[in-house]
């Protein structure tokens, strides 16, 4: 049977040329992948960096893969270690490696192979303001951004960070997928409502894979 939904809400909509939103695509990875997660931030524990001007950020995060993005007060950049504990960052899980290969073959960017996810956690309130990707070392290769938990509502513009921004409800399962002409859009996430999701709790996770070394 046709689902209903699926009829309503188009199962991968175009937001820009390079940009694409893949509803519910992680949703066929979720009994391996949340365990996957959990186990990887039960190895480096989520924290709230400090940005290079001294504020703590309200997302927590943490990374696994070959090295990990952190912010301090010298920079941003790809660490191979995690300053918490002097340690490699824990090996990314293979059901990351593959939603994530499998959501940019489906965006459009097919022979993906991330070498790096950062784990972003939203409790309610908790906002991420408009920023491009930009600290990896080819953006020839494309982002994928994976929601998971409370629903959020994502801004996705332009080039330029007074272009103008779509707003796009991202529900847990829901993947943005964005490269080529899109790769350094501007993008953020509004403040998170309060809620309780069945499986996650008051939270909302954002998986970002990338090739980033
Ligand atoms: C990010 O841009 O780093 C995260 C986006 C999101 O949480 O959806
Ligand atoms: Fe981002």
């Amino acid at each position: 049977m046709d689902d209903l939904f699926g009829a309503l809400e188009p199962r991968r909509r175009e937001i820009s040329p390079g940009a694409v939103l893949l509803k519910g695509f992680a949703l066929s990875f979720e009994a391996a992948l949340l365990p996957a997660l959990e186990a990887t931030i039960a190895a480096a524990p989520l924290r709230h960096m400090v940005t290079p001007g001294g504020f703590t950020m309200s997302v927590a995060m943490t990374n696994c893969g070959a090295a990990g993005w952190v912010s301090d007060r010298s920079g941003y950049r790809y660490d191979p270690e995690d300053p918490l504990s002097g340690k490699s960052w824990p090996v990314m899980p293979s059901v990351f490696a593959d939603l994530a290969g499998a959501a940019a073959a489906e965006g459009g960017f097919a022979g993906f192979v991330p070498d790096v996810c950062l784990i972003n956690r939203y409790a309610p309130g908790t906002r991420l303001s408009l920023h491009q990707d930009r600290d990896e070392k080819d953006c020839g290769h494309p982002i994928v951004s994976v929601s998971l938990g409370l629903a959020a509502t994502f801004q996705f513009g332009g080039l330029k960070r007074s272009d103008a921004v779509v707003k796009l409800p991202l529900s847990h399962g829901d993947v943005v997928v964005w490269g080529g002409p899109a790769r350094l859009a501007y993008h953020g996430v509004l403040a998170l409502k309060d809620g309780t999701h069945p499986g996650l709790g008051r939270q909302r996770f954002n998986l970002t894979f990338r090739r980033a070394l």
